[in-house]
């Protein structure tokens, strides 16, 4: 029997909430919410909570994800985090935030290179991408996020290539408290579909069939159902909402009921 493609939402909740916030945050949403086969929710705290958490959190209701570490296994590298150190807390890592392109300019070879690090720590990347503003202006979305799969992935065999989640994250649409205008459906059709067949050049049109892909860029729980139920988006990285219980308890009931013609 066919089974639904699972959906994926990710709450990135970025440098905010102190380790006792987080804790009674986590706590709040634990009571809320119900563990379901057909949504995986991810959450990426802060590094400093990633510990206490681990140990606070029920894993078959949530997993814990990085929002970064350094994919060196140790060494001189002031204020890093290794995988070695985090690894037994997390099951994903963000990788390639567009925050972290732009605000601390991580490179497209480092961005490679947590990739396979992630995966040679049996950790599911997520790697981001996406186009600014720029880039969409001057119609160069299909090149930018070829480019940043092409570079992102270039450590990846085929072998492990399913391991890896994607987050298609249009930097012009992500923070919404910033005005930042959230990406219209149609526009993510388009990218779903560039990305698809990207991947399909570089592994096979099976593998870019399996992969899963996400939106993330202002989403909030009057815009998750239109982006859900786009064919071919497996779900959500959510930042300022996921900070707010009634937001992201709203979006994690629609990605329940959402229904998706998709199967494996
Ligand atoms: P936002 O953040 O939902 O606040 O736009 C999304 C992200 O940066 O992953």
């Amino acid at each position: 029997m066919d089974t639904p493609r699972k959906k994926y939402i990710i709450a990135n909740w970025k440098m905010n909430f102190t380790t006792g916030e987080a804790s009674l945050y986590l706590d709040k949403l634990s009571k809320r919410i119900q563990p379901s086969r057909k949504v995986q929710v991810v959450l990426a705290p802060s590094t400093i909570s990633l510990q206490p958490l681990s140990l606070q959190v029920n894993r078959r209701q949530f997993k814990l994800a990085a929002q970064n570490f350094y994919w060196r296994e140790y060494g001189a590298y002031t204020g890093e985090v290794a995988l070695s150190q985090i690894r037994g807390f997390v099951d994903y890592a963000i990788v390639g935030h567009s925050e972290r392109r732009y605000v601390f300019n991580e490179s497209e070879e480092d961005i490679a290179q947590k990739v396979a690090a992630a995966i040679r720590s049996n950790i599911t990347p997520i790697l981001c991408i996406g186009e600014t503003a720029l880039e969409r202006k001057d119609g160069e979305t299909a090149a930018a996020i070829s480019n940043q799969l092409t570079s992102g992935l270039h450590e990846v065999s085929k072998e492990d290539i399913s391991k890896v989640i994607i987050a298609y994250e249009p930097v012009w649409a992500i923070s919404s408290n910033k005005n930042a205008k959230p990406a219209e459906p149609i526009d993510i059709i388009e990218a779903e579909r560039l990305i698809r067949k990207h991947i399909a050049k570089l592994y096979g049109k099976d593998i870019a069939e399996e992969i899963s892909i996400l939106y993330g860029g202002s989403v909030n729980k009057d815009t998750a159902a239109g982006y859900l139920e786009i064919d071919g988006i497996d779900g959500l990285l959510i930042g300022s909402a996921s900070l707010i219980a009634d937001q992201f308890c709203a979006i994690l009931e629609i990605a329940k009921g959402v229904k998706n013609e998709r199967q494996y």
